[in-house]
């Protein structure tokens, strides 16, 4: 695809590629980051391990603040600047806030994200900071954050950009466009990690828009996953005290738990829990293995894909796209927890090998 633009050899960011899906005007302003055009890669060792025959990994880390949000944040914030909004404000477990910062930031408009003291990732509060929102932390949760947030909105001195703004789920159903135009057509399984589960609730629109529109025949199953400790959705139940390491999923009353689970119902989906040591597992195997380093909530799509392949629960034949919504970096502290203290040791040969356990000839 050309786009005139010399350098520019792809239509830049998702509302010029996918503009006449989405809900523009004349006067929408085509912001862009270059958010979007992800990389789908095959998952060749989880498919060793499981037996399934084609898996793929949708890299949503890749997108310009590091996870899938960019998708929905950038339809959102050119709608609030096509309306004449100033401000911005969402509340966040880290990701979303990062995300309306960039844009906000991009398109001349000031942003307020309120966030759980303590629970949010070390890289995503560097970047709302850096990108120059106004960052509320409270002593609460997500759910406490968001239902404040939705309070200071309706007095209208902001614009929410929580999922509950429809444009932000317009937006993220480019996620699921992107991965039946790559394969041709629509995946037999989408797995996706469940917090809020506004990600899942879209990706089925997005799905059934292009059936709609004749550009697929056959719609996915939707496979949600989320950490035991925060299964609100998989429960069916508000969780009083949301717990996980994963802390983007950390979340007790999701939004849209009920067009989640509706989802599951119309597809023929499946959603299940994941432990901790599952996610932990999954994703150290995406790393170490397939050579992808994620948040560990989006490891929770491909610690659940696991369990089900265990359980015989999938066709072997069907292709099976995991969506990977957030990049390794955001959360460093997660991956250092995980392994033993790093020494210093001596700058000579001798000890370096020895360190890095290499057979050295003398
Ligand atoms: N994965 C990551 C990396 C996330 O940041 C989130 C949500 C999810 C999965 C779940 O997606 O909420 O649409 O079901 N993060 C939100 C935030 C809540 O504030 O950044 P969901």
């Amino acid at each position: 695809m050309t786009t005139g633009i010399p350098g520019v050899s792809a239509p830049e960011g998702l509302l010029r590629a996918y503009g006449d899906l989405l809900p523009l005007t004349g006067r929408t302003p085509l912001l862009s980051l270059g958010e979007g055009h992800t990389p789908l890669i095959r998952g060749h060792a989880i498919e060793q391990r499981t037996g399934l025959r084609r898996v793929f990994l949708k890299l949503e880390g890749c997108n310009p603040t590091g996870s899938f949000k960019d998708r929905g944040m950038v339809l959102a914030v050119a709608k609030a600047v096509e309306e004449g909004a100033r401000a911005v404000i969402c509340a966040s477990t880290g990701n979303t806030s990062a995300s309306a910062a960039a844009y906000a930031a991009r398109a001349g408009l000031r942003a307020l994200v309120v966030v759980p003291d303590g629970y949010v990732a070390a890289g995503k509060l560097a970047q709302a900071l850096a990108y120059g929102a106004r960052v509320a932390a409270i002593r609460g949760n997500f759910d406490q954050a968001l239902a404040v947030v939705r309070e200071l909105a309706a007095t209208g001195a902001a614009t929410l950009v929580n999922h509950i703004n429809p444009y932000r789920i317009d937006g993220q159903q480019t996620g699921a466009w992107e991965i039946c135009d790559a394969l041709g057509g629509a995946p037999a399984y989408v797995c996706l990690p469940m917090g809020n589960a506004g990600n899942i609730t879209a990706y089925w629109k997005g799905f059934r828009r292009y059936r709609d529109l004749g550009r697929i025949t056959v719609l996915p199953r939707m496979m949600g996953f989320q950490a035991e400790g925060a299964a609100a959705v998989v429960l069916d139940r508000m969780i009083e005290q949301p717990t996980t390491a994963a802390t983007a999923i950390r979340i007790g009353n999701p939004a849209s738990r009920a067009a989640a689970i509706a989802a599951r119902a119309e597809s023929g989906g499946q959603f299940a829990m994941v432990s901790e040591e599952e996610i932990r597992a999954a994703y150290q195997f995406l790393a170490a293995q397939e050579g992808v380093f994620v948040e560990p909530a989006s490891a929770a799509s491909v610690a659940g894909l696991f369990k089900l392949a265990a359980a015989e629960g999938l066709k072997r034949d069907g292709a099976v796209v995991c969506i990977l919504t957030g990049n390794g970096l955001k959360d460093p502290e997660y991956a250092l927890s995980l392994m033993n203290e790093l020494p210093a040791i001596p700058a000579t040969v001798g000890a370096v090998a020895a360190a890095a356990g290499l057979d050295v000839p003398t």
